[in-house]
């Protein structure tokens, strides 16, 4: 019998949803699988109030979380494969799963290990998916998969419903919006890549160091948001610099900091945003090239196509 293990952190419940419909298939062809939710100490709120959320940022893009509490595993507890779900904060891998990676038992876990990531955030996980690689290089694992869940609505209708969810908990319709967050369909759809893993753990194809999940549409990257959010992320990495002069998490001082971020912020997405967009349609002949390099470095290792999907329907 082969032994999966879950890491998930999830506020909403949003990626648990996610989480369960991908590991029943796994349970279903007897594996051994078992759950782990990250619990930070202390815990992060969920609804968020203005101050703690623009407070997770500087942590957040500097890969510097706090520890969570131990796991409820045995010491000496072994996986044939490693799931990671996971979300995005400001665009790096949300803190508590950034901890569990640093930490000595994360390692210990992921040593040597196959590695399956699945994230599930508004629609900007790319450079988070960067940084989460190199976690995963220096904790000694080897990825062999990624799958990406974002919210399937317009980008600027998210700008209002994502935000509105994470400071009010509600994510239904709102003034003619759509549904804030990944949808029911497509969440019940991460079975097909439970399906996936349990038949390939079933034949030993974990072993080899290869894509798990090819052909299963697991990722679909969006070009004209790759260059949006490599220069988001360079800022970010001024703008946590700047506030962690300030202060530490939760300290008073640095409130000032992280209200001219916030505003930083405002003003970016309403302007350098779409000015950002119209330069990459004006230039798009002189980008192709660059872009398409850029897609098919972020659609690996499982790739956009979708040659399995009715296998897996
Ligand atoms: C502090 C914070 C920052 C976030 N930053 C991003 C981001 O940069 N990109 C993105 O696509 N989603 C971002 N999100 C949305 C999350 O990735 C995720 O979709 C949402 O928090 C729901 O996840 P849950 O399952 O933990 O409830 C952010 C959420 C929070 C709380």
């Amino acid at each position: 019998m082969k032994s999966v293990l879950v890491v998930s952190y999830s506020q909403s419940g949003q990626l648990a949803d996610i989480v369960a419909a991908l590991s029943r298939p796994l349970a279903e062809a007897g594996m051994n699988v078992h759950h782990e939710a990250l619990r930070p100490e202390p815990a992060f709120p969920f609804p968020w109030p203005f101050f703690a959320f623009l407070d997770a940022f500087p942590e957040s893009v500097r890969l510097e979380p706090p520890p969570n509490q131990p796991l409820a595993l045995a010491p000496e507890a072994e996986f044939d494969l490693v799931i990671l779900a996971w979300t995005v904060w400001y665009l790096s891998p949300a803190q508590p799963l950034t901890a569990f990676l640093q930490s000595a038992e994360g390692k210990r876990l992921l040593a040597g290990r196959p590695v399956v990531s699945v994230v599930a955030c508004r629609n900007m996980w790319l450079c988070a998916f960067d940084a989460l690689r190199d976690l995963v290089a220096e904790a000694g694992g080897r990825l062999i998969d990624h799958v990406a869940f974002t919210d399937p609505s317009p980008a600027l209708a998210t700008f209002i419903t994502t935000p509105r969810w994470m400071f009010t908990g509600r994510r239904d319709r709102f003034l003619g919006l759509p549904p804030a967050g990944v949808d029911a369909r497509q969440s019940a759809g991460a079975a097909r890549f439970g399906a996936a893993l349990a038949d390939a753990l079933a034949l030993d194809e974990e072993k080899r160091g290869q894509s798990l999940l090819g052909g299963l549409r697991a990722v679909k990257v969006v070009p004209h948001l790759i260059l949006s959010e490599r220069a988001g992320r360079r800022a970010f990495r001024v703008w946590s610099g700047l506030v962690r002069r300030c202060g530490r998490a939760g300290e008073r001082r640095r409130i000032p900091a992280l209200m001219l971020f916030a505003l930083y912020l405002i003003v970016m997405i309403l302007t350098v945003v779409p000015l950002n967009l119209l330069l990459q349609r004006l230039a798009a002949p002189l980008l192709a090239r660059r872009l398409a390099a850029l897609v098919s470095h972020y659609e690996q290792p499982s790739g956009a196509g979708d040659a399995r999907m009715t296998a897996h329907e």
